[in-house]
């Protein structure tokens, strides 16, 4: 990154510049395939009554299509085929995190880009999930099962049909979340393939605990997050406003499935989005967000966030609840069978942000803070 300037909201900008990073991915000769935005995620669930109940009952995702052993999902302004594939399988897992390309000859680039990576590549002109054409899966070089495909059927856009919609519709898909063991060869290698870095969070020692990258004008398409991987961290729905997500919380506090409820509802300091996690039956995390900002010019300035500013995570200061740094879900390869996962050696963000006390919330001068000071009150303490 070049300099950075604090700002008066606590953070730092700086212009991006191609992150450092002591073990890079090898940059390829092939230009990268021109990606639009994040499509969909095909997932695989170990009880797919349970999975529809929830996703579709709880969470109001439109079905699209389904089988005896394969449902399709979409959210409402969507007009592609699917913005989420649940799959039902021995072992809960992601098959791909698929990403939309520009033009059918996008697929030859990707092709190129990721063999000469050395990636295994797979193409299938009838498409590996329905609803859907040509397409390319790689195992990635960081580990992850990736698609890329522009050949899709088009399906009713349903967001003038509010007769259907719930307070809390889910309008967008928004973007995915990845865990990986080392965040700065990891952004290096998304930079390589056309991504651009909007947020990340540092320590004075420029250990990179997590960034935030995009394709479309918002903060991310997806993001890095420092930890044991290749897994995945959540994926991502919008809803048009925060009230659609305060009236999730209190349908699922009116289901009695308020144990869904892992983390907020709250504010985002990272991206600015009100936000709310929750967990499906088999623990796939999703994240109900809202109202980021736009990001589409070329020289958008990056923020970077300090590991230790409280307010980096959830902007009202509330802490972390363990469970969502250390939770994530495997990731399979080409053939589904589930990929080893690699430690994070770097400092975690945890233990960077949980005191030896083990309270989750930490100030630099916290030594002699009194209990108030140190935010005990906080909600999440007591964990
Ligand atoms: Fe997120």
């Amino acid at each position: 990154m070049s300099e950075k300037t604090l700002t008066s909201s606590g953070f730092y900008v700086s212009q991006e510049a191609f992150v450092p990073t002591n073990n890079p991915v090898p940059t390829p000769k092939a230009p990268p395939p021109d990606i639009v935005r994040c499509a969909y995620m095909e997932i695989v669930v170990s009880n797919l009554a349970a999975s529809r109940k929830f996703y579709v009952e709880v969470l109001d995702l439109v079905v699209t299509a389904e089988d005896e052993h394969t449902l399709y999902l979409r959210s409402t302004e969507e007009f592609i085929h699917h913005n989420l594939v649940l799959r039902e399988g021995p072992m809960p897992a992601v098959a791909a995190f698929a990403y939309r390309v520009r033009s059918p000859a996008e697929l030859d680039r990707a092709v190129d880009f990721y063999t000469e990576l050395g990636c295994r590549v797979e193409r299938r002109a009838e498409g590996f999930t329905r609803g859907i054409g040509d397409s390319v899966r790689v195992e990635d070089p960081l580990g992850f099962p990736c698609e890329f495909f522009y050949d899709v059927e088009h399906v009713e856009r349903l967001a003038w049909r509010y007769d259907l919609h719930s307070a809390g519709a889910l309008v967008r898909l928004d973007h995915f979340n990845q865990v990986t063991p080392d965040v700065p060869r990891a952004t290096r290698f998304m930079q390589d393939l056309g991504f651009r870095v909007t947020e990340d969070i540092q320590d004075e020692h420029n250990t990179v605990y997590a960034a935030w990258m995009r394709r479309k004008s918002t903060v991310h398409d997806t993001a890095m997050t420092g930890g044991d991987g290749p897994r995945m961290h959540h994926i991502a729905f919008a809803t048009h406003e925060k009230h659609n997500i305060l009236f999730i919380c209190d349908k699922l506090g009116a289901l009695r499935l308020s144990d869904c409820i892992e983390r907020g509802p709250g504010r985002h300091g990272v991206s600015n989005a009100f936000y709310l996690y929750v967990r499906d039956p088999d623990g796939h995390r999703i994240e109900i967000y809202t109202q980021d900002y736009y990001s589409g010019d070329p020289d958008n300035p990056v923020i970077t966030w300090d590991v230790h500013d409280n307010q980096r995570r959830d902007w009202w200061g509330h802490p972390v609840v363990p469970s969502w740094y250390n939770e994530a879900s495997p990731v399979l390869d080409l053939d589904g069978n589930p990929q080893p996962v690699a430690p994070r050696t770097e400092h975690s963000e945890m233990a960077a942000t949980i005191g030896a006390d083990g309270f989750s919330y930490t100030r630099k001068q916290d030594d002699d803070a009194s209990t108030s000071e140190k935010g005990e009150y906080k909600l999440g303490n007591q964990l």
